[in-house]
């Protein structure tokens, strides 16, 4: 009991240090759930062993202490066939304690629903250093924000198009890495609506610590409203509108690489509903100041971004700013 009580102030301690609602230590998915049973049953063991081992080191130091008017050599004792099979054994059945839990769960998180029906498919693409999330079932792509309905499992296939990074979301458990060339699956589920982070959690360049995303957790009912906005395509601004100079700016020098339409894939961050998002780049709260420190000198915000410094007139920042901001999904 008191090693518990202990075990639990350290654990809020942590919590608290990380500084989010939802963290490794208060999972809000059962795949953390899972993996947190695991680390409180190793922490559980590894006190346990470090508690007898100094409980003995201090009993040996006292119990055999050099004593007054003692001299010489203390009687010298080799090798007890007893002792030796005692701490072979204990830790051998501390080791399958803590195996077969880790190793049922190891298991049971690779299997596979990528082909069930109960499953949301979702592909994570790496990027240096931004996110893709693709849904196939839906033909919808999009950057940055990942958005999953609540209570359901969540498939995900994990690649990466240049170096190997890793998915992780903190609050709801992973991480797995995305290599290219190579498929990963992992699936996660959300117990509660809301937003967790996600990082990247390989080094993989300048910025690997800026490549953040979010993941918001909506109801099954919102989720799918979502799906429906996502599908309609961008509308064009008319020709009178105070935001066709933005678009006129966007299709000169925005759209070889970012598309707008929820369908439409590309190399680069789809775009469709960016004024909804969180955050600029992933990582800075989406404001006017934000947007344009970043189409004005994106190294600055992102250091080794493939983004091109687009020169750009302070009336074109202004234009292509305000349509950036009109991208939303309502
Ligand atoms: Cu991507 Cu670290």
């Amino acid at each position: 009991a008191p090693l518990l009580l202990l075990f639990s102030f350290v654990l809020s301690g942590c919590s608290s240090i990380l500084g989010d609602d939802a963290s490794p230590l208060n999972p809000k998915g059962s795949v953390g759930e899972d993996q947190l049973s695991l680390i409180k049953l190793s922490l559980f063991i590894m006190f346990f062993v470090l508690v007898v081992v100094f409980v003995l080191y201090a009993y040996i130091v006292v119990k055999f202490r050099k004593r007054k008017n003692q001299t010489g050599v203390p009687k010298q004792t080799e090798g007890s066939h007893v002792l030796e099979i005692v701490w072979t054994v204990i830790p051998l059945v501390l080791l399958l304690i803590l195996a077969v839990p880790m190793v049922s769960q190891t298991f049971a998180l690779a299997k596979d629903y990528s082909e069930t029906k109960e499953a949301e498919q979702v592909k994570v693409i790496g990027h240096q250093f931004w996110w893709e999330f693709q849904y196939p079932e839906h033909g919808i792509t999009t950057a940055q924000d990942l958005v999953i309905p609540v209570n359901t499992k969540i498939a995900f296939e994990l690649t990466s198009t240049d170096v190997i990074h890793s998915f992780w979301v903190p609050g709801l458990g992973g991480k797995m890495d995305t290599n290219p060339g190579m498929t990963n699956k992992m699936y996660l589920d959300a117990k509660e609506t809301g937003v967790y982070k996600g990082k990247c959690a390989e080094l993989c360049g300048a910025s690997h610590a800026l490549m953040d995303f979010k993941v918001i957790v909506v109801t099954e009912e919102e989720y799918q409203e979502w799906v429906a906005k996502m599908l309609e395509p961008t509308q064009p601004v008319a020709e009178q509108d105070d935001l066709a100079l933005g678009e006129q700016i966007f299709k000169a020098k925005c759209m070889s690489c970012h598309a707008v339409d929820g369908t439409q894939g590309g190399l680069y961050p789809n775009l469709k509903g960016f004024a909804d998002r969180e955050l600029v780049a992933g990582i800075r709260p989406n404001t006017e100041e934000w947007i344009k420190k970043w189409l004005d000198d994106p190294e600055s915000v992102k250091e080794g971004v493939l983004m091109p410094d687009v020169p750009l007139t302070d009336e074109e920042l202004d234009a292509l700013t305000k349509y950036l901001q009109s991208l939303t999904l309502e």
